[in-house]
């Protein structure tokens, strides 16, 4: 996945590009490029220095002509091609006066590649990307214009594509078009503008507009024509933007990172907000979910890639605890290749929130296609995968940044608990006291997030404590699972060290044989039924000389004899308890990649929006 901008009609288009360039790095840094167009012809820089790209290709185009009438930029995260100047996009056609950036993979570029090299073409990149510019310049070689050309070059293609085009020939003109991955237009009186994501236009206007699968956008100063690829005039419709330009920006923190753990309390009380009606019942109002819908649901299937899918796991517990209905969780990238059986009274329900994971956008298309509805849990309002669902119920962590998710992992959580509690009172599983008694302590997470934020240094310490360290194990029992798979998932991410995450009764049944002095075991020990067992676990691991670091309650007498090092957290409600109990582990987490030297907002071959398969 990669990021897009581009811009006509502007007097500082390189500007635009390289801010909006910096903005879209979370998609993917492995190269990065702009090109202007000019009536005489195309001038283009690439620079490809990894996580150093777009600050390079800053310097390459300070040294850009004036004049230019408009501009493409890209920031690439490799698919196919090695990351290199070569690959680097804009990616020209064989005349030079072609250019073609783009995101998404185009699946049948080796059999266009062949025909158009047969017919005389000759490719510079080992991209899928290229076939493009070529395609569009055959059309324009019969006569068609550039709009035209990139409309009939899509109709070949297969695959998902987000791409914008410029020609020297229509010098203020910018073709966009997209299928499965995002592309945001803008507008101001004498400018138009696109992007992959919103936080890249924001400094310049919000007058936004989304663009559908199959559309295709002309792009002049001050207009925008939108048609659907089989050439239908289409009003796009405009998108609603809550958040501004400062929220999207690191706002005094050192990196996101460190800005969106912070902002969490305010992500979880936020996302709470106006749930409950005046009676005290619980709404999922905005979800357009009936009572009616909710009570026929027989079973919940919930799929989601990555940080969402242990949120997903967690909704499980909730799930099933609370309403009586089964949950199933499926991998994304899995479930529509397994022949799942669902039928018209499921509810599919997709965790994604950037809301374009493609894994996630396509799996609830299975699920569509066998018959369930669809309920979309995401953080981005518009969202491909929000706008295709039968229903959205949105979290409200603003934007994330960072490649890490933390703000809208604790977000999802909260906001899959509401549905869990929705669904018990509507199939009246749970009494009116009890879910209320729930919400009061859902709306007291807040503040025990900031406690344990208070308690950063102690973390820190513990993390100097383990700097040394290579192999992490982190165990845990019922809830505690899945926020052990999150601890693990987030070191191995920021920090590139070797982390397994299991429940710590598996163990036993073979990834034992890998503990031995060195190997770090992280426990997530807080008050549960299960806290007997999870004990005779960790003496399992500590008499194999692992080096134990236990998340424990406050006060926890046995936790503080039985660890080396203890990450205190207050005690929440048992199924609550997760949106609690993660913090520390983000903390340690960012503290030890720091202490490694590592670029935490963007770790290596990582990319926020995964819009491949
Ligand atoms: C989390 O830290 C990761 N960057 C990644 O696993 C992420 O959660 C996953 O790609 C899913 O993204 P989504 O929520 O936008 O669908």
């Amino acid at each position: 996945m990669c990021g897009i901008i581009g811009a006509t009609g502007l007097d500082d288009v390189v500007d635009l590009l390289v801010e909006g360039l910096e903005r879209l790095e979370y998609r993917g840094y492995d190269s990065a490029g702009l090109v202007l167009t000019f009536p005489s012809g195309l001038w283009r820089v690439r620079a490809a220095d990894g996580t150093r790209s777009v600050s390079a290709l800053r310097e390459l185009a300070a040294s850009a002509p004036g004049g230019a009438r408009a501009g493409l930029g890209h920031t690439r995260w490799a698919t196919h091609g090695h990351p290199s100047i070569e690959n680097a996009h804009p990616l020209f056609d064989c005349t030079g006066r072609v250019a073609v950036v783009h995101n998404g993979i185009i699946e049948n570029h080796a059999e266009i590649g062949a025909r158009l090299q047969a017919a005389g073409h000759t490719p510079t990149s080992a991209t899928d990307t290229e076939v493009l510019a070529h395609l569009i310049e055959e059309h324009m070689g019969t006569g068609q214009s550039l709009a035209e050309s990139v409309r009939a070059a899509l109709l070949v293609v297969r695959g998902s594509f987000s791409i914008a085009v410029v020609s020297a020939d229509e010098p203020e003109l910018l073709v966009a078009a997209r299928r499965n991955t995002p592309l945001v237009l803008g507008l101001t009186d004498g400018a138009a503008l696109l992007a992959s994501d919103i936080p890249a236009l924001l400094g310049r206007t919000k007058r936004l507009f989304v663009l559908a699968d199959d559309q295709l956008a002309e792009l002049r100063p001050g207009s925008v024509r939108v048609t659907t690829l089989a050439g239908e005039e289409v009003d796009p419709p405009a998108l609603s933007v809550d958040w501004d330009l400062a929220a999207a920006q690191k706002g005094g923190y050192e990196d996101f990172m460190s800005k969106e753990i912070r902002e969490q309390p305010r992500a979880v009380a936020d996302t709470l907000l106006d749930r409950r009606r005046p009676d005290g019942s619980l709404t999922l109002d905005e979800a357009r979910l009936s009572d009616d819908d909710l009570q026929k649901i027989t079973k919940v299937y919930i799929v989601a890639c990555g940080s969402s899918y242990h949120a997903a796991l967690l909704a499980k517990y909730a799930i099933e605890h609370w309403a009586r209905v089964a949950a199933e969780v499926d991998i994304a990238s899995e479930f529509r290749y397994r022949d799942p059986v669902l039928d018209p009274a499921a509810l599919a329900v997709g965790v994604s929130q950037s809301g374009e994971s493609l894994d996630t956008l396509l799996a609830l298309r299975e699920a569509r296609r066998r018959g369930a509805r669809v309920l979309a849990v995401t953080n981005v309002v518009d969202s491909s995968i929000a706008r295709e669902a039968d229903a959205a119920l949105y979290t409200r962590a603003g934007p994330e940044i960072c490649v890490a998710a933390t703000k809208t992992l604790l977000a999802q959580i909260v906001a899959l608990e509401l549905l869990a509690l929705t669904l018990a009172q509507v199939r009246g599983t749970r009494s009116a006291e009890e879910i209320g008694h729930i919400i009061d302590s859902l709306h007291r997470l807040p503040e025990m997030i900031e406690d344990v934020l208070s308690r950063e240094k102690e973390v820190d310490q513990v993390a100097e404590a383990l700097a040394g360290a290579r192999d992490f194990f982190y165990l845990g029992r019922n809830v505690g699972y899945p926020v052990a798979l999150e601890g693990a998932l987030k070191l191995k991410e920021l920090s590139y060290l070797h982390a397994e995450g299991y429940p710590a009764g598996e163990l036993k049944h073979g990834p034992i044989a890998l503990i031995e002095p060195g190997t770090v075991v992280v426990g997530i020990a807080t008050r549960n039924p299960l806290w007997e067992k999870f004990q005779s676990n960790i003496a399992e691991v500590k008499s194999r000389g692992a080096t134990v670091v236990l998340v424990a309650n406050d006060g926890d007498e046995r936790a503080e004899a039985l660890a080396d090092h203890v990450l205190w957290v207050p005690e929440a409600e048992q199924l609550l308890a997760p949106v609690v109990d993660i913090v520390p582990l983000q903390l340690f987490a960012y503290r030890l990649a720091r202490l490694h030297g590592l670029d935490v907002d963007r770790p290596r071959n990582l990319a926020k929006t995964v819009t491949v398969e």
